[in-house]
């Protein structure tokens, strides 16, 4: 009986010496659990830290959604703006009251895709606001920007060009009628003509260039009214070609056509021919003698694409872009003369007054050429 007791101790105290090891290692293993535990919290304490500093910081306010729409966070300057003090946001439906801001969301969450990268605008009150709306795993995050002070800022630009050039205009004629004057004269000696010629064509470049301004700050400022009308392809396209022509013979150039003659396009003429007339002037400036230009086009169910192909310089990839931003010219063509501002103006006519598309191909390679396209809608009348 007594031995049959001590064995049993000895198993007792056996297994308190396991139990004892085991516990030492679980007591470890939570030591080792609870640090880590710490370390992610005090990072999770840190990013959240961050965010909010972040958010107080950018002047910009932020929403994020989840699916539904239901509020999940928004930045104080959100919440001051749209008057939510309370402590559970709402959906959005019932946080802001624009209808722009809430199809917005919509529509980025059905594609699911983001809106950040085009300019987006609604009006919040008398204020207009830039959004970006950016979709993620967990819902939207929106961010909304005050731009009036960009508009205003883009106004006064315009006002500034447009009044400047208004001003260059009137001394620029003078300038010209002056010149004019004094090579009307007789017996003006031939180094005195040959400047008095070379005044005039710079008089004409400056002439040229204030009145491109002037046309630009019109467009751009939406002043510009555009009166579509139903013409046929062949008549919008003949004035700015024969405009060209003698250009074209004096360099030697082949100027070759190929326009459909019977489709109807609708088109402001006087607008639309000029966006074209620029861009044949630029093939006809920028391709080298003997080269040549050809325009084709083909037509569509909904629009005719017109298309002007050189054998000039080309167009470097990096350029292709740039090329339709103001003032830009390449470096292939820095020395010619003009402002740069030709393609700007023919993408809005074209873009924003015909809701057409314009863009350029060009392999890149030097001497090689470039291909410019518009497009713009068809007329069944
Ligand atoms: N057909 C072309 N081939 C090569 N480069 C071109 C061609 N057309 C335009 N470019 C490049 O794009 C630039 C911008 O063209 P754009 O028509 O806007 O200005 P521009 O012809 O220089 O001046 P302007 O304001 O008188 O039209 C040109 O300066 C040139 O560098
Ligand atoms: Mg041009």
């Amino acid at each position: 009986m007594f031995q049959s007791n001590r064995k049993e101790l000895q198993r007792t105290q056996q297994r308190l010496v396991l139990v004892e090891a085991e516990n030492k290692r679980l007591r470890q293993e939570n030591e080792k659990l609870s640090k880590k535990i710490n370390k992610h919290d005090t990072k999770l304490e840190r990013t959240s830290l961050r965010l909010k500093a972040m958010a107080k910081a950018v002047r910009e306010m932020v929403i994020m959604l989840d699916d539904d729409l239901n509020v999940q966070y928004a930045t104080s300057q959100a919440r001051q703006f749209f008057g939510q003090s309370g402590k559970n946001l709402p959906s959005l439906l019932e946080f802001s009251d624009s209808r722009e801001l809430v199809q917005l969301v919509r529509d980025a969450l059905a594609e699911q895709r983001a809106l950040v990268d085009m300019d987006w605008q609604i009006q919040l009150g008398d204020t207009p606001y830039q959004v970006r709306v950016v979709t993620f795993a967990q819902g939207v995050a929106v961010a909304l920007k005050d731009v009036s002070d960009i508009q205003r800022l883009g106004r006064a630009r315009r006002e500034f060009v447009g009044n400047i050039s208004h001003e260059l205009r009137t001394p620029i004629t003078t300038i010209g009628l002056i010149v004019d004057g004094l090579l009307a004269q007789q017996n003006v000696p031939d180094d005195i003509s040959t400047g008095l010629q070379n005044i005039q064509s710079e008089a004409d470049l400056l002439q040229h260039m204030a009145q491109e301004l002037l046309d630009l700050v019109q467009i751009e400022s939406g002043r510009a009214l555009f009166r579509l009308i139903p013409i046929p392809l062949t008549d919008l396209l003949q004035g700015p070609l024969d405009r060209v022509k003698s250009q074209a013979r004096r360099k030697a150039l082949s100027l070759t056509t190929k326009i459909d003659p019977v489709v109807m396009a609708l088109a402001d003429p006087a607008q639309f021919g000029r966006a074209f007339g620029n861009l044949v002037q630029n093939a006809i400036k920028f391709t080298p003698r003997e080269g040549s230009v050809h325009i084709d086009t083909q037509v569509s169910e909904e629009e005719i694409v017109i298309s002007v192909k050189d054998t000039g310089p080309g167009i470097a990839p990096s350029d292709l872009d740039r090329v339709f931003e103001r003032f830009f010219k390449t470096d292939r063509t820095r020395s010619s003369g003009g402002t740069g501002l030709g393609l700007a103006i023919a993408k809005h006519v074209v873009v924003e007054g015909h809701g057409g598309r314009i863009w350029v191909e060009s392999s890149g390679v030097r001497g090689q050429g470039a291909t410019f396209y518009m497009t713009l809608p068809r007329s069944f009348e």
